[in-house]
């Protein structure tokens, strides 16, 4: 797909902006311009939040009550519109037609992203794994996330049960009905995250041993409450033991310690944790690896090749990872911010925005 323009009105810094795209985008500028909230807007179209964790009032611009963001853009092999306006609620329509609501946009427009919290993803915890497979899977297929919806409410109803006990035998017969309810929805959850790991090998394998010049290899490991076999089946039952069995464990903590919203994916290579033992530029080549690959499926299972946002993370690489980069995703459309267009200039040729205090000025 193609982004061919954007309006946008009242977005953070941004009050009026209106441009047009080509192929590749290098948005440059010193630091606090806006290039971020750029980058931010066209993201919001995949039908995600903020990538940087804002809720969306405060996406729109301080003293003003409404934020509206259009695109022009080619997927499917026509010209397709959609808006976006934040105001009390966040709205949407793609052709003219209102829909439900912002997410049901990101069954159309698909992006992939890196940024430099990205590189943090080998050293955080488990959550920002878990959120790296769960967004890619929710732009594959959205029936994912409202099974991550429903998981997530029969977690929190579990979890308030969990807050009021005082003992383990006044709550345990309705725990019951929340140990079956969870252990039917998370097995769900995990078989699908073990499906899209089994996908996306491959891939990995592939970009992994060509950005390492095939000196290393790269594997991921599903971690999960118990040893799971790859069998929806399987996984409910041993997760519903589970569940079970650490009743008293989660009375007294008063919250669920064993489910899908605590695995973690462990990345190894050559057989051992890059976490643990990887130098940085290996945790570096392993997440790009990881996000180039994510786009690699998504073209796959979707038919349609993702818009790649790369938000600051050139100045972050060597010249070759940089080049890599850029080799593999020569058939997306790119948008890349950085300080010195200069530095970008001399990888790839492409339209330059010069982003100033909001606004894009002639150049
Ligand atoms: N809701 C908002 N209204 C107005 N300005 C905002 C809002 N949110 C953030 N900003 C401003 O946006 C600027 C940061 O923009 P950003 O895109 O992150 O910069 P950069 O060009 O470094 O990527 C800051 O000056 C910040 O104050
Ligand atoms: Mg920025």
């Amino acid at each position: 797909m193609k982004i061919k323009s954007i309006q946008i009105e009242n977005y953070r810094n941004i009050s009026a902006l209106s441009t047009d795209f080509d192929n590749v985008n290098i948005i440059w500028g010193e630091n606090a311009q806006g290039k971020t909230n750029l980058l931010e807007a066209i993201y919001l179209f995949s039908g995600e939040k903020s990538f940087r964790g804002a809720r969306d009032k405060e996406l729109i611009s301080f003293n003003k009550s409404n934020a509206r963001l259009k695109i022009e853009f080619v997927a499917d092999n026509r010209e397709q519109f959609a808006q976006i306006d934040i105001g009390n609620k966040k709205t949407a329509s793609l052709n003219g037609i209102k829909k439900r609501s912002a997410t049901e946009l990101g069954s159309v427009v698909k992006t992939i992203i890196f940024s430099p919290d990205h590189l943090n993803m080998i050293k955080e915890g488990p959550a920002e794994r878990r959120k790296f497979v769960d967004g890619a899977l929710c732009q594959i297929k959205s029936s994912y996330r409202n099974l991550l919806k429903d998981y997530n409410r029969s977690l929190e109803q579990r979890n308030a049960l969990l807050k009021k006990a005082e003992d383990v035998t006044a709550v345990e017969p309705m725990l019951e009905i929340w140990n079956v309810n969870l252990a039917s929805l998370g097995a769900k959850i995990i078989f699908q995250r073990m499906s899209y790991l089994k996908a996306l090998k491959p891939y990995l394998e592939d970009i992994f041993s060509g950005i390492s010049e095939g000196r290393e290899s790269i594997e991921l490991a599903y971690i999960g409450s118990d040893t799971y076999e790859f069998d929806v089946d399987d996984i409910e039952h041993k997760l519903y033991e589970k569940l079970k069995s650490h009743t008293r464990v989660d009375v007294l903590n008063h919250t669920t310690t064993k489910g899908p919203h605590r695995d973690d994916i462990e990345i190894l290579i050559n057989g051992k944790s890059v976490k643990t033992y990887g130098s940085q530029g290996q945790q570096r080549s392993s997440v790009l690896a990881l996000k180039l690959a994510e786009a690699s499926l998504l073209k796959e299972m979707t038919g349609e090749n993702p818009i790649a946002l790369l938000d600051d993370v050139m100045s972050e690489l060597d010249e070759k990872r940089q080049d890599y980069i850029l080799n593999h995703i020569k058939d997306l459309q790119v948008f890349i911010t950085c300080c010195d267009k200069e530095a970008v200039l001399k990888l790839k040729k492409g339209k330059t925005l010069h982003m100033q205090n909001g606004a894009l000025p002639e150049e």
